[in-house]
């Protein structure tokens, strides 16, 4: 099964996206985590990216596209996936589409996490990573059990740099400025399912679990 996880920043992609793939057992595939990735250790790629990921800009679409390609073409993507950041305008529909077709395969199911922005605000401002394995918590919602340290790994949880309140407001505009075409798009394919993502994480996780499960019996039929 392929997913798409839409939403603005701090709906909870990342998180809910972790939490689906190892109930369903598809491989999480998060285009922000693997920019971040890159501009940790100092590829080309990350060297081109940071700049726009500090000011809440999106990189540009032919960077992104060719990672995604890259990444969906490792065989642990063969056997399905859930998509968290991608794609983010029409020209990464397309492309993603194009890809998929040359594989013989699309999207199936795209989930729309419509969360209010005084949730948003709080969510990423006390958001806190694993600066190891990339474990996503919160300094009130979901607190590490040993200060600043992952319950996966032990690694240091870091404020990602784009969590500042500068940066928040311009990755919303961004987002907004994207979103309605994307929604118009997939709502018109009939893939696009929305739930209120404001709730806690584990009540979030059931909905899709949901949608994901009705959504695999039709394809059965
Ligand atoms: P990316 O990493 O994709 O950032 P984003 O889309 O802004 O989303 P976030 O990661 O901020 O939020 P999330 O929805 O995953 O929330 P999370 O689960 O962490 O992209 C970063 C940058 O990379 C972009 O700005 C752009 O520059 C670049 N980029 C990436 N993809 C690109 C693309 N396709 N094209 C071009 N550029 C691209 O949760 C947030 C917090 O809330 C956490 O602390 C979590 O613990 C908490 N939380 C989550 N759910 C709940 C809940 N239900 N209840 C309580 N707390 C919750």
């Amino acid at each position: 099964m392929r997913i798409i996880l839409l939403g603005p920043p701090g709906a909870g992609k990342g998180t809910q996206a972790t939490n689906l793939a190892k109930r369903l057992n598809l491989t999480h595939i998060s285009t922000g985590d693997i920019l971040r990735q890159n501009v940790s250790s100092g590829t080309d790629l990350g060297k081109q990216a940071k700049s726009y990921m500090d000011s809440g800009g999106l990189v540009p679409d032919d960077l992104v596209t060719q990672m995604l390609k890259r990444r969906i073409s490792e065989p642990d993507a063969k056997g399905g996936f859930i998509l968290d950041g991608y794609p983010r305008n029409i020209s990464q529909v397309k492309a993603l589409d194009e890809m998929l077709e040359k594989r013989n395969t699309n999207i199936d199911l795209v989930i729309y996490l419509d969360t209010s922005e005084s949730v948003i605000i709080q969510r990423l401002s006390g958001r806190l990573v694993c600066r190891n394995c990339g474990a996503i918590f919160h300094r009130k919602n979901m607190p590490p059990k040993n200060d600043m340290l992952c319950d996966t790994c032990c690694g240091n949880l870091y404020q990602r740099t784009d969590d500042k309140e500068e940066t928040i407001k311009t990755r919303l505009e961004v987002y907004k400025k994207e979103v309605f075409s994307l929604i118009q798009y997939y709502e018109a394919s009939r893939k696009l399912h929305r739930i209120s993502a404001d709730e806690e994480a584990g009540i979030v996780l059931n909905k899709i679990v949901h949608l994901a499960e009705e959504r695999n019996d039709s394809l059965k039929v």
